[in-house]
C-alpha cells in the first residue's frame, strides 16, 4: 500500500489543528512529526507537548521523526505524548540495537532513518527488526529544500536488498518530496512518502488529493 505522511514541519502553526484534520480527511494514513533537538540537526522544532495535543484531532498513524541525539532517552515520552511509530536515525544512536528494541518493547513500530551519505550497509545486521526505513532524499534538519537525486539508487538498492531477505520492510522517503518525482520514488520502490511543504503550502486537502490520485494510479 502507497502511504501519504505529511510533514506538519511545513503547516501554518497557528492553524496546526485543523491543518492536521484537513489532511487526515483527505485521507493522508499516517502523520510525520519532526522532533528536532537543534544538535543531531541545527534547527529545533517541537516536542512531546504539541504531539499531545495534536494526539485528540485525529486516529491517522502518528509516524514520530526523530532527529535528535541518543533518542533512546525519550522513548517513553514520545509514546505517552500519542506516537505509533518511532524513527530513529542510524547515526544519531551509540547501540541502535538497544533503542530500536526500547521502541518494540514499548509496543510500537520502529524505524531507522539513514542521511543520505549514510550509506545502506548500516542495516545489515538490523534490517530484519525493523517495520520501516526512512531514506533522507535531503540532509534533515529543515523543510523546503530540493530533492538528491542519488538518493533514488538507494531506494532502489533497498529495495531489493529487502526482496533479497524475504522481507516487507516499509521504506519512507523524506525530503523534497512532490507530485512531480514521487512516480519516480514509487517506482523506486519506496512505499511511504513524507511531505511537507508539497501539503501544506497552500490548499492541504486538495494537495494531499492529487498525492492519493497518483497513487490511485498504481494501485488500481
Ligand atoms: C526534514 C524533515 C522533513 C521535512 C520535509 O529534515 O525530516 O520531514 O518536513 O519537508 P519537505 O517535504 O518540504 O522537504
Ligand atoms: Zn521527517
Amino acid at each position: 500500500m502507497l502511504i501519504l505522511a505529511p510533514s506538519i514541519l511545513a503547516a501554518d502553526f497557528k492553524n496546526l489543528g485543523q491543518q492536521v484534520t484537513d489532511t487526515a480527511n483527505a485521507g493522508a494514513r499516517y502523520i510525520h512529526l519532526d522532533v528536532m533537538d537543534g544538535a543531531f540537526v541545527p534547527s529545533i522544532s517541537f516536542g512531546m507537548p504539541v504531539i499531545a495535543s495534536l494526539r485528540s484531532c485525529t486516529d491517522r498513524i502518528f509516524d514520530v521523526h526523530m532527529m535528535v541525539e541518543e533518542p533512546g532517552r525519550y522513548i517513553s515520552d514520545i509514546k505517552a505524548a500519542g506516537a505509533d511509530l518511532i524513527c530513529v536515525h542510524a547515526e544519531a544512536c551509540r547501540h541502535l540495537d538497544r533503542t530500536v528494541n526500547q521502541i518494540k518493547e514499548a509496543g510500537l513500530k520502529a524505524g531507522v532513518a539513514l542521511n543520505p551519505a549514510t550509506p545502506l550497509s548500516v542495516l545489515d545486521c538490523i534490517l530484519p527488526e525493523l517495520d520501516m526505513v526512512l531514506i533522507m532524499t535531503v540532509n534533515p534538519g529543515f523543510g523546503g529544500q530540493k530533492f538528491i537525486p542519488y538518493t533514488l539508487e538507494k531506494v532502489r538498492n533497498l529495495r531489493s536488498m529487502i526482496k533479497q531477505r524475504g522481507l516487507e520492510t516499509d521504506i519512507q522517503v523524506d525530503g523534497g518530496v512532490t507530485c512531480d518525482n514521487v512516480r519516480d520514488l514509487i517506482e523506486a520502490g519506496a512505499n511511504v512518502f513524507v511531505a511537507g511543504s508539497a501539503v501544506f503550502k497552500g490548499d492541504a486537502a486538495a494537495n494531499t488529493r492529487k498525492f492519493l490520485d497518483i497513487f490511485e494510479e498504481y494501485e488500481r
